[in-house]
């Protein structure tokens, strides 16, 4: 059986000459669920970017199943980019169509199917999000956690190998997002040897569904390793990012109003 690992070698990523991420080494293996932690804005969409193909690293390799991504022909590289399912992180579902046929999407552009099978197969991975009574809704009708479901349901129509979430409880509120995370886990038991890959900053889902860990800060890796590894470790960034402290102590930023403004603002309150 072909695996399905993801590794990144000397990885350096960004857009045109701003660079995000620094000489990344890490590997995602092959049938675990593995978590991308980092604060909002270090790199983990772009990170996603990379081993979707999307845009190609400033240097380094991103290597899946032990090939260099972008050393493949294109042949090759729609091939493997078929076994990927994606869910955005904006859910990035079609305004203009149902939900049925949004999740449909990747077998309609690309399979020669009746409409038939192709509502079968939709209503098949909606029932898996717990969402089959709402095929026939539009995404604007639906809330953002359902919206987020329908995306996951739309990624594993093509039951791909690598299954990649782009902060798939980002937004909803605690309980939901611990059903995601359950949903998460459950579609990662049934699709046994599946390699997920879910990019989060939200700390309790990784301890609710982490098999394998990668923390970034600064465009650069600071962890890899098991989720137990990780609780144990003594690094101290890794330490306040655990224990949701900021490095950034909150310097004062509250200047207070400027007297003149406040006397005209109390005579205007009580006028
Ligand atoms: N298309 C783009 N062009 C230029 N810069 C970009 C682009 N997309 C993202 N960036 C920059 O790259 C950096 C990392 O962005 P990225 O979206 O990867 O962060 P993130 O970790 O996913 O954040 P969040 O948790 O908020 O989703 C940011 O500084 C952002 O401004
Ligand atoms: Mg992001």
């Amino acid at each position: 059986m072909q695996a399905w690992d993801i590794a990144f070698k000397a990885l350096h990523a960004g857009y045109d000459d701003y660079t995000v991420l620094r000489n990344i080494n890490a590997n995602l293996p092959t049938g675990k669920i593995s978590v991308i932690l980092g604060g909002s804005g270090c790199g983990k969409s772009t990170l996603l970017r990379q081993i979707i193909g999307l845009s190609r690293p400033l240097s380094g390799a991103v290597m899946i199943g032990g090939k260099d991504i972008f050393a493949l022909s294109h042949a090759e590289f729609r091939k493997m980019r078929r076994q990927m399912g994606v869910l955005f992180q904006d859910g990035a579902l079609l305004g203009a169509l149902t939900l049925a046929q949004n999740v449909a999407l990747p077998l309609s552009e690309h399979l020669k199917l009746s409409k038939a099978l192709l509502r079968k197969a939709a209503l098949r991975v909606l029932r898996m999000v717990g969402l089959e009574n709402f095929a026939d809704f539009y995404p604007n009708q639906l809330s953002g956690g359902m919206r987020k479901r329908a995306g996951l349901a739309r990624a594993i129509i093509t039951e791909p190998r690598i299954l990649l979430c782009d902060e798939p409880t980002s937004g909803l509120d605690p309980i939901t997002a611990a059903r995601m995370d359950a949903l998460l886990r459950s579609m990662h038991t049934h699709y046994q040897d599946m390699t997920l890959v879910v990019v989060s900053h939200d700390l309790a889902s990784l301890r609710a569904i982490a098999q394998h860990v990668l923390i970034i800060k600064d465009g650069s890796t600071i962890f890899a390793g098991t989720p137990k590894a990780m609780e144990a470790s003594t690094n101290p960034y890794l330490q306040h990012f655990l224990r949701r402290e900021t490095d950034e102590r909150n310097t004062d930023t509250h200047t207070p109003i400027d007297a003149n403004i406040r006397a005209s603002l109390d005579k205007w309150l009580e006028s």
